[in-house]
């Protein structure tokens, strides 16, 4: 029997509020020492209660894990520490019983060396189908201009594999080659893992590294138009079979070269914003809004049913990808003293060490996140103020198993301490003594309240996920003010991003007669008029203002 997906509203990931979670770190139920399906049901209450409508597994299929699982195996099954495919559907049903969407991963680039497919490849004869399913080359001269990504970790895209006689393609780890999307074969096969999981009643797909999908001589192999096709061809594949689905691309380059990903509204429903988030972090730390305006003005409209996923920090180093070399250096210099939490071309720390553990940094980001044109997204951990351990190697200090309470492996596991798939954080500072979910929920004032707060209050307002938004241009740089917009609602931000006290004049008249209202708190300010509107803030302070027309006002 054909499953359905769990939505009915098409436009559903606009009004979304993600959570990003890798299910081997959230519960583990069997005790293994590896979280699981099971152990992610028993925590549906949790993910309900604070609000998020959409959860983004990370991958869970089997693979040998060299990649934390962007490593695959086979696409259509469930990695044995994680449960089976049974597991998987009483998971799915249980979230869409809550109204949560589930979003899996899609990686379309790669797969493992260990897959089928791969050793099926090698030994194949060289002009066979199956063969090609990969890229290969008697050189390491093709594709000269293709930079390497993993800079830590690889020197070349090419690695000779000595069965094949020949070179392979990789644009991540050499134990993940590329799939070979000149090759039809390919993309039927991918299109099958797809229907496969669409038809479980999955709610959409973050297709992983979408930019490399095709090389081409003579150029970066990034966005090229042939990739384009490729994810084209996807769109239509779902569009006539599966309704209400969502396609979110993982494109790390420049907004203009992320447009093409949306299409004309026939590619990818969303996109991350990846050059945006740095520049949060930027401004925070310069005290100046310039950086988050310039680049939220080189942001290009979208095609009405397309949308930007918006996130602070997820699974990855803090890529520095999408910023300029100075800018780079800046990020380094101001987020990441100590070089241990460098990698790549970023900064491998969670969102609390980034800000200090600075209560009040944490909560102005966050209104940025989630006041921004586009879908938050808010990483597993982050809504307790997590914190990260940068001697775990590779990436696996911002994965590190999630913190239930203060008791043995932080509740997450009832094994021993040395069966968990990763130690827990057991600093004075962000150890799961001093950071958990059952302390934070018992004090009012705990950031995890706070969250669930402004979680709420981005619901009630529509105008967050569907509405315009409008820079305003105040005197003062340390302020940054926008209006969002969605048919009749209009909501007023201002934030101030430095460590002391602003005051700000805004350029109003637009909305004289207006009342602003502040909405944590709900209460009325001043009626705007003619002249500049005058607001105070405090340290890193920030208004979110419903403007009212009143009974009695013009
Ligand atoms: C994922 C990474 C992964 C890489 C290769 C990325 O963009 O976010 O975690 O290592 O793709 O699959």
């Amino acid at each position: 029997m054909r499953r359905r997906s769990g939505v009915a509203d098409p436009l559903w990931y606009k009004r979304a509020i993600i959570y990003e979670l890798p299910v081997k770190s959230f519960f583990d139920a069997n005790n293994d020492g590896i979280g699981d399906f099971e152990g992610l049901v028993q925590k549906l209450d949790y993910l309900e209660g604070l609000g998020v409508t959409c959860l983004w597994l990370l991958p869970f299929f089997p693979s040998p894990l060299r990649d934390d699982g962007y490593d695959i195996a086979d696409y259509c099954n469930i990695h044995p520490s994680y449960g089976t495919l049974e597991d998987f559907k009483r998971f799915l049903d249980a979230a869409h019983e809550r109204h949560l969407q589930v979003v899996i991963e899609l990686v379309l680039n790669h797969t493992s060396d260990a897959h089928p497919w791969f050793q099926r490849a090698r030994t194949a004869p060289r002009e066979s189908v199956e063969r090609g399913y990969y890229v290969w080359s008697d050189t390491e001269d093709r594709y000269r201009e293709a930079r390497v990504i993993f800079v830590d970790s690889e020197r070349s895209n090419w690695t000779w594999d000595p069965a094949a006689g020949a070179y392979y393609w990789h644009r991540f780890f050499r134990h993940q080659p590329d799939l070979n999307y000149d090759n039809p074969a390919v993309l039927r096969e991918v299109l099958q893992v797809m229907d496969f999981w669409l038809e479980l009643g999955v709610d959409g797909f973050r297709l992983d590294a979408v930019p490399y999908l095709v090389e081409r001589e003579g150029t970066s192999c990034e966005n090229l138009d042939d990739t384009h096709k490729v994810l084209k061809a996807i769109r239509r594949h779902i569009d006539a079979r599966w309704p209400n689905r969502m396609l979110l691309a993982e494109a790390n380059q420049w907004p203009a070269d992320v447009r093409p990903y949306f299409g004309d509204g026939d590619e990818c429903h969303m996109a991350f914003h990846f050059p945006l988030m740095p520049r949060m972090f930027m401004g925070l730390h310069l005290e100046d809004r310039h950086p988050i305006v310039e680049i939220l003005e080189q942001t290009p409209a979208l095609p009405d049913p397309c949308q930007w996923a918006l996130f602070l920090r997820n699974h990855d180093e803090l890529t520095l990808e999408m910023v300029t070399d100075e800018e780079r250096d800046y990020m380094y210099l101001a987020y990441s003293a100590d070089p241990q939490a460098r990698l790549n071309l970023g900064i491998r720390r969670r969102l609390a060490p980034l800000v200090g553990n600075n209560r009040r940094r944490i909560e102005l980001l966050s209104s940025l996140l989630f006041s921004f044109p586009g879908t938050p997204i808010l990483y597993y951990g982050d809504e307790i103020g997590m914190g990260d351990n940068t001697h775990l190697g590779d990436r696996n200090g911002v994965r590190t198993p999630m913190q239930w309470t203060s008791d043995r492996n932080a509740r997450f596991s009832r094994a021993d301490p040395a069966r968990l798939y990763s130690p827990v954080i057991m600093d004075p500072i962000y150890g799961y003594q001093a950071i958990n979910v059952e302390a934070q929920e018992r004090d009012p004032s705990s950031l995890l309240q706070w969250m669930k707060n402004l979680i709420g209050l981005r619901k009630l307002f529509p105008a967050f996920g569907l509405g315009s938004m409008e820079l305003l241009h105040p005197a003062n740089r340390k302020v940054l003010a926008y209006v969002r917009r969605h048919g009749s609602d209009t909501i007023l931000c201002v934030a101030n991003l430095s460590r002391s006290v602003q005051a700000v004049e805004l350029e109003l008249a637009a909305f004289a007669g207006l009342t602003p209202v502040e909405i944590l708190g709900y209460t009325d300010l001043p009626v705007i008029g003619e002249r500049p509107y005058f607001l105070t803030l405090g340290p890193y302070g920030f208004y979110w203002f419903e403007l009212q027309r009143r009974d009695g006002h013009a």
